[in-house]
């Protein structure tokens, strides 16, 4: 259970945004049939912050992405992009790559000829990202014979080749152990330094995202009940 003293509500949620918001749920809710998924969620993003988004499993942490990033619209309350020309990524749960081709060509997906110069540009920021992952000599491997932690990697890596300003990502290391998880944290943080890369990372894993620097907040149940920093969950 979470301390009651760290508990803030949430008019003073705002805790640790950097300045300039790109998201805003007002009183947000969402009613699948009778059930609510979720209630009452008001929050912002801010650009160039790293959110986490925490709760046990049913919190409803993956609902609450789809409707950040636009997939689900609201049964209640509102949503408000406030840069409708940011580029966003997803990370879903289940990857949604391309099983019989290799890692390779699913990253190739994400080239597009009017974000890069050229594809020399896109093959070496691949190579680079690949590098940091350690997974260089593995992309010549086929997604049906990879295993869980690698297919991890490419779907993410397949969504920051594709340069988003903001990514979202659902359980994205469930596959990984603590030292491939903190990879994938490095370079994403390496990312929000360099270009200001928003990221909204989804996980039940406290213990992990602890290891973690950002801001975090907790659904119970739907609701959110905390905001604070990663580190002081
Ligand atoms: N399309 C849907 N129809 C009906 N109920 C749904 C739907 N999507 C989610 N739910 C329910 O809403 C609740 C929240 O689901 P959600 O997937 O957002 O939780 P979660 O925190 O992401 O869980 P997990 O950690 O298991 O991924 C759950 O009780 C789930 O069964
Ligand atoms: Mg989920």
């Amino acid at each position: 259970m979470f301390d009651q003293s760290k508990t803030i509500n949430q008019k003073n949620a705002h805790y640790g945004l950097k300045s300039g918001k790109i998201l805003t749920l007002d009183n947000v809710g969402v009613n699948f049939k009778n059930f609510n998924a979720l209630s009452t969620i008001q929050m912002e993003i801010g650009q160039g912050e790293i959110l986490f988004i925490t709760g046990a499993s049913g919190a409803g942490k993956t609902t609450l992405l789809r409707v950040l990033s636009g997939q689900l619209q609201p049964t209640k309350g509102r949503v408000q992009l406030l840069r409708p020309n940011a580029h966003m990524a997803l990370v879903f749960q289940d990857l949604r790559l391309i099983e019989n081709y290799s890692c390779e060509m699913n990253l190739m997906m994400a080239y597009d000829n009017s974000i890069y110069k050229n594809k020399n540009e896109f093959v070496y920021e691949m190579v680079e990202f690949a590098n940091i992952l350690k997974i260089r000599n593995r992309l010549n491997l086929k997604i049906k014979d990879a295993n869980g932690g690698l297919k991890q990697k490419i779907a993410i890596l397949r969504a920051l080749l594709s340069r988003p300003d903001v990514i979202f990502l659902d359980e994205p290391t469930s596959s990984l152990d603590q030292e491939n998880a903190l990879k994938i944290f490095e370079l994403l943080n390496f990312l929000n330094v360099k270009k200001g890369l928003t990221v909204v990372w989804a996980s039940h894993d406290r213990d992990l995202i602890r290891s973690f620097s950002g801001r975090i907040i907790h659904l119970d149940g739907g609701r959110l009940i905390h905001a604070g920093h990663a580190c002081f969950i």
